[in-house]
């Protein structure tokens, strides 16, 4: 019996696994996704055993991670009902999908942590949200579970009601940052340098920001006006982006992305 299930193997799955894998060996973990080739590239490249059935995998692990899209849920439920034992965990990692739907889903089974992780996983620097009902777990089934999270991510615990904020803020950031980091090269590109060059330039500045908030503890707007010399040439570019809307614009994002999550639109 492994230690930690997949079911879909897909980019977040394959993020995660990586992860586990700093942590765990290709004989903890377990897998399978709907496209064999899948299996047989990742199971080649990491060493995991893959098998062809969701409910197979299902009965051989601890934790089961479901990694599929939110659409695929109500097969893979389907698939799952009535095989879960009281003593295994599910984690479920679909944005929009409450604890309550994957409980339905599973004909009543309630040991259930919902998590939102990010891609960064991928290279041991995401962010997962998570929440779980405390007294359905022992202390230590709780402390295995926040162990496999901090295996690829940094972790905060949030009420339900707030997982689609996580959603909007690290589940989804990624992409708002990248698209930071390519209009910035672009900038670069636009004053001389080549695209490497400015991309690598971008992305240490944002990777640089990122830790001096991370480490200092500073607020982002004292960093920031620290960085602002009176009348100098920052505060212009600050200003400048103001008023092209800068902070509405990631704002007004923000607001789709929850929107969407919540199901509101
Ligand atoms: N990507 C992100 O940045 C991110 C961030 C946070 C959370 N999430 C969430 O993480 C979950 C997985 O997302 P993802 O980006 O990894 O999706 P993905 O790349 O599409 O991976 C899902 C994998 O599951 C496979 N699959 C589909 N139906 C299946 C079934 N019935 N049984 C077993 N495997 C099946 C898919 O195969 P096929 O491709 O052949 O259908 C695919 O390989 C989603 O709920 C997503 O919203 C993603």
């Amino acid at each position: 019996m492994a230690r930690i299930g997949f079911i879909g193997m897909g980019n977040m799955g394959y993020a995660i696994l990586k992860g586990l894998l700093n942590s765990y060996g290709p004989e903890d973990l377990l897998f399978t996704d709907k496209s064999k080739e899948r299996c047989e590239m990742v199971g080649k490249e990491t060493g995991v055993r893959f098998m062809e059935g969701n409910a197979d995998v299902a009965k051989n692990v601890k934790f089961l991670i479901l990694a599929v899209k939110p659409i695929v849920y109500p097969a893979v439920l389907k698939d799952l009902n009535g095989v879960m034992q009281e003593d295994q965990i599910v984690i479920s990692i679909a944005p929009g999908i409450a604890v309550s739907t994957v409980s339905e889903g599973l004909g009543g089974f309630r040991r259930i942590i919902r998590i939102m992780p990010n891609t960064p996983a991928l290279v041991g620097a995401g962010m997962t949200g998570y929440t779980l009902e405390e007294k359905l777990f022992t202390q230590e089934e709780i402390g295995e579970a926040r162990g496999i999270l901090k295996s690829f991510s940094e972790i905060v615990q949030v009420e339900e009601r707030l997982m689609d904020t996580v959603t909007t803020v690290s589940g989804s950031g990624p992409a708002y940052v990248y698209m930071f980091i390519n209009a910035l090269a672009d900038a670069g590109v636009r004053y001389g340098l080549t695209k490497k060059d400015a991309i690598r330039m971008a992305a240490q500045t944002v990777y640089g920001s990122a830790k001096m908030v991370l480490e200092t503890g500073e607020h982002p707007e004292v960093l920031r006006d620290n960085v602002c010399s009176p009348g100098g040439t920052t505060i212009a570019a600050v200003a400048a982006m103001e008023e092209a809307g800068f902070r509405n614009a990631i704002l007004k994002g923000c607001e789709a992305c929850y929107l969407k999550s919540s199901g509101k639109i």
